[in-house]
């Protein structure tokens, strides 16, 4: 094999791991979050099971996210900045990308407010016990 070739092989090389490398980093879109899980009183708890219905799919069970949503349990959805109007709100009509990086969220059709309200209390719970107030 000649000086020559061997450089070339090795200039491919170093592309394709920078390729693979590129792509790994743009694809790994997961911002998961470790969550403590409190103890929940009745409603939390309606409120936990409608989640892991609704939107456990890209939130995560816990609330902690998952590679197709965000976390809730975040500083973003503090009651400061996300009130329960914002809660209502994605449900009903869902959300346009805007914080994140994972398309838009659709309208959750299947509920009512009242479900929301318990959901609500869920997460709120949640961050609580998180830190986010
Ligand atoms: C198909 C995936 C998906 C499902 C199911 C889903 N969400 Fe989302 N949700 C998202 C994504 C993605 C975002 C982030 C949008 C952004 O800011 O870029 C989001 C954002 C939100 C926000 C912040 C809205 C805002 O004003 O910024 C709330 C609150 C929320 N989701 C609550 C819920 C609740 C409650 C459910 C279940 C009833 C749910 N989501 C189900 C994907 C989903």
């Amino acid at each position: 094999m000649s000086k020559t070739n061997v450089i070339i092989i090795a200039l491919v090389a170093i592309s394709v791991a920078g390729i693979v490398w590129w792509q790994s980093s743009a694809d790994s879109a997961s911002q998961a979050v470790e969550v403590n899980m409190p103890s929940l009183d009745a409603t939390q708890t309606a409120g936990q099971k409608l989640f892991e219905a609704n939107c456990a799919s890209c939130h995560g069970v816990t609330a902690g996210g998952t590679d197709k949503g965000p976390p809730l349990v975040h500083i973003y959805y503090e009651p400061n900045h996300h009130p329960d109007a914002a809660f209502y709100s994605a449900v009903a009509i869902g959300t346009r990308q805007h914080h994140w990086k994972f398309g838009n969220m659709p309208a959750v059709k299947e509920i009512n407010q009242d479900d929301v309200t318990k959901i609500i209390a869920f997460v709120r719970a949640v961050q609580r016990a998180n830190g986010i107030k």
